[in-house]
């Protein structure tokens, strides 16, 4: 089994993505953290502590930092609701007093793996950039970081930045400058692995618990994501599960074709920061530091997405 770190803002789509990593067979998720994005970190640790109870798994949740590096937290409760959940509520876990914070726990469990450990993250990379300032000793162990963020060609906060990035630019500078081998899974990729509106329905269809609450949810971001000036232009009635390429690709990267480019952030605060600028004319003349992801197999997949409903 692959030993993995998700850290993540849960958040719909992230939700979703984790469906898929806590019922893989292919993966060993050794722990989860959380990061303020979507939601603020309060809300996305208990999103995800909740959820990790909820699908009754054995997975440690550690709470990540509050907010991001310099920027103030916005979050987007027109797309995950004020909760982080859309219209659907879970059971609230009881939270611990004491914690070790994730950056801790993110450090012990990489450094005591004997196997390198792949990171994927599907939220800001605030609490990644701090476990690398911290302890860069921990590059050595990580073998990848499968990022969810950023785009080539064109963003969805503001023209050219993607959420994620445009959340914590300067985090996102630190793990792109760190030498560890990145997986990049922009906007280009995300936006192609989409499900259709009859393949939400099928997912209603399926009629357990997890898949109503899921239908509910996927049907708020899609409906959030219509009603939006952010609203995409080049697909129609489609719900896009971003998060899930990041995982996805861990699990099968047979489904995705990319390509070896430099890329750097955009920091300046301006219209622009958080932009992820991908080197594909080689202006700078670096070497890449991330595999971009640039195609996905979409019906591959939604059918790994369906198989993990059925299986909960
Ligand atoms: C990303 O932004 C978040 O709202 C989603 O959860 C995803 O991680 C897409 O830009
Ligand atoms: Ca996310």
């Amino acid at each position: 089994k692959i030993p993995v770190i998700i850290d993540t803002d849960p958040g719909i789509d992230d939700l979703v993505m984790l469906t898929v990593a806590l019922t893989s067979e292919l993966l060993d998720v050794r722990l989860i953290t959380t990061v303020a994005g979507n939601q603020t970190q309060d809300k996305t640790y208990q999103n995800a502590l909740n959820f990790v109870n909820y699908l009754n798994k054995d997975v440690p949740v550690a709470r990540g930092l509050d907010k991001p590096f310099f920027n103030e937290l916005e979050t987007a409760p027109a797309f995950h609701g004020e909760s982080g959940t859309g219209p659907v509520e879970f059971q609230n876990v009881p939270l611990p007093v004491y914690y070790q914070p994730a950056i801790t726990v993110m450090y012990n469990e990489i450094m005591s793996s004997e196997e390198p450990i792949t990171i994927v993250t599907t939220g800001p990379l605030t609490n990644l950039a701090a476990l690398i300032l911290a302890h860069p000793e921990v590059k050595s162990n990580i073998k990848r970081i499968s990022i969810m963020g950023g785009a080539a060609t064109g963003g969805n906060v503001v023209p050219t930045a993607e959420f994620n990035m445009y959340t914590d630019p300067d985090a996102a500078a630190v793990v792109f400058q760190s030498g560890i081998p990145i997986i990049l899974s922009s906007l280009d990729v995300t936006r192609q692995a989409y499900l259709t509106e009859g393949e939400l329905n099928q997912i209603k269809e399926i009629g357990t618990d997890l898949a109503v609450k899921l239908y509910a949810m996927l049907k708020f971001y899609q409906e959030a994501a219509m009603g939006s000036p952010f609203q995409e232009p080049f697909f129609e009635d489609v719900v896009r599960l971003h998060d899930l390429s990041a995982l996805a690709y861990v699990i099968n990267p047979k489904l995705f074709k990319g390509s070896f480019y430099y890329v750097t952030i955009e920091r300046t605060p301006t219209l622009t920061a958080g932009t992820t600028i991908v080197d594909y004319i080689d202006t700078f003349g670096m070497s890449p530091n991330a595999y971009v992801l640039y195609e996905v197999d979409r019906t591959a997949i939604v059918e790994m997405l369906m198989e993990a409903i059925h299986e909960v």
